[in-house]
């Protein structure tokens, strides 16, 4: 396959007329300027990038984006546990999986680290879709087996189980990995959150949870474990590099201390932030202690699957907290360096690296690296992925239907 086009790429920078290449086992094979010679798609007017990669995302939440019952907790209970229950219902479960993929790919995302429900049956569900749309990803059931309603609580022993079954049964996989997800400390006993360290830390598995997004949800932490919330973590022997932790907001100077140290990942989710009325993410904090950030739909607290406007918010996240942010630094955010801190081998326009590539409208007057960040950062109007591939392997067509509709016929080669 052999696309011209404009290129964008975190390393390469903005080549105004460009070409890309894949062989068939869906690895570039010429990536730069355009110099001559017959391609099969002529895409000048449109810009091709490394797909985006969303580091925290909530599949069984597709249905609820916009419900506007926050704060964190009544949120939670009066939204997003309802709608998470249902998915005891395999049924119910492929319906929404495969909307969720949909809006995956057509928003541009290649590679996610995706949250199931707590049930076993979904979480085959969900790797099934996950496998079919062809994405990249990272996921796994959330482990709960206290603090919420009962139909949704899980035996550790048995998240585990589920965990460790679709390890074997994807451990041969290209692109599908399995997570352990202790939901947050307030979903888990003592018990289930030191298996949870325990098994990611056995099998060498990305782990990843919630860390200190709501005050409210602090001080009930506070009052169960009679810790502080970065201390719950510590003891299931959670804070390492394969270690996640979404939002981190309310944080002291000792608790940098130990994300820093451990070496963990935030995955930052500022339109969630805003949304549940959480608080502002201290941007500053996290880079003058070293700590890597990558970024989050947090789709459905996140209103949006399009990762360009997770972009556009933590900058604006940033600005209140005193930092301005380069777009080209958001831009490699969202591709080389979340994919290089998930272990995912995308991110990248580079010789070798896999065709996970996004061809992108662009306006007529986008001729420079400034102009083309403009739209695919920071215009709200800007139009959704016109195509998708991901390992050379078409996956997304823009056919101009909403994100809902579920699309029956096999994904095009
Ligand atoms: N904390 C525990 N569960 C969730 C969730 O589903 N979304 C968000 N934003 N925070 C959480
Ligand atoms: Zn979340």
């Amino acid at each position: 396959m052999r696309v011209r086009a404009a290129l964008l790429d975190a390393d390469l920078g903005f080549i105004a007329d460009g070409v890309l290449s894949w062989d068939a086992t869906g690895a570039l094979t010429e990536v730069g300027a355009y110099q001559g010679g017959p391609v099969d798609e002529d895409r000048r007017g449109e810009l091709l990038t490394p797909g985006f990669v969303d580091a925290h995302v909530h599949a069984p939440q597709t249905r609820i984006i916009g419900r506007a019952t926050g704060p964190l907790l009544d949120w939670l209970a009066t939204t997003t546990f309802p709608e998470e229950a249902r998915f005891a219902d395999a049924g119910h479960a492929n319906d929404v999986y495969a909307r969720f993929t949909r809006a995956l790919v057509r928003s541009g995302t290649t590679a996610a680290c995706v949250y199931g429900s707590s049930h076993p049956t979904a979480a085959g569900a969900l790797f099934s879709a996950l496998d079919s749309a062809g994405l990249r990803a990272i996921a796994g059931p959330v482990w709960m087996d206290e603090g919420a309603p009962s139909p949704l609580c899980v035996a550790p022993e048995v998240s585990r189980d589920t965990v460790l079954a679709l390890r074997e049964r994807y451990a041969a996989h290209p692109r599908l990995s399995v997570a352990v997800i202790p939901r947050f400390a307030l979903s888990c006993s003592s018990r289930a959150m030191a298996l949870a360290g325990q098994l990611a830390a056995e099998h060498d598995l990305l782990c990843t949870t919630h860390l200190s997004e709501n005050l409210g949800e602090v001080q009930a932490v506070r009052e169960r474990f009679g810790n502080d919330y970065v201390d719950v973590y510590a003891d299931a022997g959670m804070l390492g590099r394969k270690t996640v932790l979404a939002h981190a907001i309310h944080l002291t100077e000792r608790d940098w201390r130990r994300l820093s140290d451990g070496g963990v990942i935030i995955a930052h989710c500022p339109d969630s932030n805003a949304f549940l009325g959480s608080g502002t993410f201290p941007w500053t904090a996290a880079r003058d202690h070293g700590v890597r950030v990558a970024l989050g739909s947090d789709v459905a607290a996140g209103r949006s699957f399009r990762m360009g406007f997770a972009a556009a918010y933590t900058y604006d996240n940033a600005l209140r907290d005193g930092a301005t942010l380069a777009p080209i630094d958001l831009f490699a955010a969202l591709t080389r360096d979340a994919s290089a801190a998930l272990g995912l081998p995308g991110g990248r326009l580079a010789l070798g690296r896999p065709a996970d590539v996004v061809a992108w409208p662009m306006p007529p007057w986008a001729d420079d690296a400034d102009a083309v960040l403009a739209t695919l950062l920071f215009d709200a109007d800007a139009p959704v992925a016109s195509a998708t591939w991901i390992s050379g392997r078409r996956v997304w067509t823009d056919d101009g239907r909403p994100w809902w509709s579920v699309v029956r016929e096999p994904i095009a080669r």
